[in-house]
């Protein structure tokens, strides 16, 4: 796959043309021009690279403003061959002909004097890839074609001494911090949530994981400034000031707090009524987006994970089949599941070129069907063009959040057969068309790109509790003939059913937060911090073990025989769990001892 890459890039100093009141001397009798205050200098310079592979390229463009600062831009080139720019990143492209115009993204458009902004796309190409060589931004030509600024011109009697336009000092361009990087885990220090390290680190043998970074969940309005009584002990701030404490380049946090939230379980509902979208617009979005916006933290690649589980509910729990919920019917028609989520990236892609969106994206168990796959993709592409910016909003998405499907199934591949029958027959895939995490995250990227997605958006796994190791790991495939016994004695993710989602019994933490692990992967990472309970096992009365008030969903409670959402299987839920995203040490226990890779 082709990862374009964007880098901070050390410019050559550009020349800043001081626009200055120049005046002409010229005989008697000739009329005099005084050339007013110059209108805006403008400027430009551009680097185009472009890395070519047989019939397709990958184009990177870098744009310095040399001239005054802009608030827009138009890029204008032509191409001298047959190439076709497909859609940019950092900016919207149109191409007539050779002729190619690309316009800036919403959180692009201004350039100060000296600032320098990317924009890139894949295109495709038949015989030779010359590249452009002339440039204009804005109308005026780049790359030395420095325009003179346009005079304001009056006529006056004044004789004037000759004074030539003052040229500033040459100057290096300061870089911009926090460049917008198309894979920002790359190459960063990822920051390590010490209230969650000190937790895992207080459990036998949890010392061994506790340095590992963790999401911070924003889930309510309260978590993002923590005021006391509250139950939260470090605020939004609190969290970026120790990540530059810890001279981390990275943080996640996960943006939690949708109306109507979590429409169709019970046990993370959230504070806001399905109505109540103004509140997660001005109480909760924009507090979030000011803090991350604070020039403070520039140096720090802020990574939010938008609103887990919301647009795969409204794919297939907000109809009428079987599982579907009124709560999920209503956040459909008032439309806030979309409202809220593309406001959201808006507001946070704007703080700053250091913040990078990540869509919540459910996990093969959900979306790997073909009646869900392609219309989820759809919904969240519609859902992003309503943000202001677009798609370019979108950085990528993330599967498996707080879930136990397995990364990778080495036994039971989608093309396994036995005695001749597909493994998709079984009842454990139920006809599913991918078997792991891994084969569905990396299509439903590329189904993400065709719905409209820049072609380089990385997906997230969330691999915090799929390790399914321990001594019932299975080490080779079953020698059995019969499909379900095969598949049931082969299969890594030793669930009862793939849509069991509350503290799995018999789960282990997965691979370790790595950057970049796979192609179209931009990392795996721990965002459902292990040990923190997806669900009570019971009912807890609001109060000091249940402050927010969660409800009880029977899908944590392991006595239960399930519905149509599982199968009618037994949940396969840890007992004596507390609520959601309380300390529950049996399951950091359980995980540590069923680690896969092990400990
Ligand atoms: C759950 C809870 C949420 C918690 C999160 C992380 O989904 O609803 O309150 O912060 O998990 O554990």
């Amino acid at each position: 796959m082709n990862r374009f890459k964007q880098g901070v890039k050390h410019l050559r100093p550009q020349r800043v043309l001081a626009a200055t009141a120049a005046v002409a001397v010229a005989g008697a009798g000739m009329s005099l021009v005084s050339m007013g205050t110059a209108a805006a200098a403008p400027g430009c310079s551009v680097a185009y690279t472009a890395n070519s592979w047989g019939s397709g390229f990958t184009a990177s463009i870098d744009i310095t403003n040399s001239g005054d600062p802009i608030t827009s831009w138009a890029l204008e080139f032509d191409y001298a061959g047959n190439q076709a720019a497909g859609s940019a990143w950092g900016g919207t492209l149109t191409q007539t002909g050779k002729h190619v115009k690309i316009v800036n993204a919403a959180w692009n458009g201004s350039l100060a004097s000296g600032a320098k902004t990317n924009v890139g796309f894949n295109g495709t190409y038949s015989g030779t890839n010359t590249k452009p060589t002339d440039f204009t931004l804005n109308g005026v030509a780049c790359n030395g074609g420095t325009t003179n600024p346009t005079p304001t011109t009056t006529v006056s009697a004044t004789v004037e001494p000759t004074v030539e336009p003052t040229v500033e000092p040459t100057v290096e361009p300061t870089q911009q911090p926090g460049e917008h990087l198309d894979n920002p885990f790359v190459g960063a220090k990822w920051y390590v949530n010490p209230d969650w390290s000190a937790k895992a680190a207080a459990e036998p043998g949890g010392s061994a994981v506790a340095n590992q970074p963790t999401a911070v969940w924003l889930d309510t309005i309260a978590a993002i400034n923590a005021p006391a009584g509250s139950g939260y002990t470090t605020s939004l701030r609190k969290h970026l000031d120790n990540a530059l404490a810890q001279n981390a380049t990275l943080a996640q946090f996960v943006i939690y707090n949708l109306p109507g939230r979590d429409c169709a379980a019970l046990a993370s509902n959230g504070e806001l009524g399905p109505t109540e979208i103004d509140r997660y617009k001005s109480d909760y979005i924009d507090p979030i987006a000011a803090i991350q916006a604070d020039p403070k933290y520039k140096s720090i690649r802020i990574v939010n994970i938008v609103e887990i589980d919301s647009l795969p509910n409204l794919v297939t729990n907000a109809g009428s089949s079987a599982g579907s919920t009124q709560a999920c019917r209503d956040m459909l028609a008032n439309g806030n599941y979309g409202t809220g989520i593309a406001y959201a990236l808006s507001k946070l892609r704007a703080a700053g070129s250091n913040t990078y969106n990540y869509i919540d994206a459910a996990h093969h168990g959900w979306l790997g069907w073909d009646s869900n796959f392609a219309p989820a993709a759809k919904l969240f592409a519609d859902t992003a063009k309503k943000a202001t910016g677009g798609v370019n909003t979108v950085d990528g998405f993330i599967t498996n959040t707080a879930n136990y499907s397995a990364l990778s199934e080495p036994f039971v591949k989608i093309n396994t057969s036995v005695n001749g029958t597909s493994v998709r027959q079984s009842k454990w895939l139920d006809w599913n068309q991918y078997t792991d995490e891994l084969t569905f995250a990396q299509a439903f990227r590329n189904q993400l790109v065709s719905a409209g997605f820049n072609s380089n958006i990385g997906m997230l796994i969330d691999t915090s509790r799929n390790g399914w190791g321990g001594s019932a790991r299975p080490t080779a495939a079953s020698t059995s003939t019969d499909l379900n016994t095969f598949v049931d004695a082969s299969r890594i993710d030793r669930r009862i059913h793939a849509g069991n989602w509350c503290n799995q019994s018999g789960a282990g933490l997965g691979e370790r937060p790595k950057a970049a692990p796979a192609s179209g992967i931009d990392a795996y990472t721990w965002v459902k911090p292990p040990g923190e309970s997806d669900g009570s096992s019971s009912l807890v009365p609001t109060g000091p073990n249940n402050p927010g008030g969660k409800g009880f969903d029977r899908m944590c409670d392991p006595t239960y025989t399930g519905n149509d959402r599982n199968g009618n299987s037994l949940s396969g839920a840890l007992p004596n769990a507390p609520v959601s995203g309380a300390w529950f040490s049996a399951q950091f226990r359980q995980l540590l001892a069923n680690a896969w890779p092990a400990l």
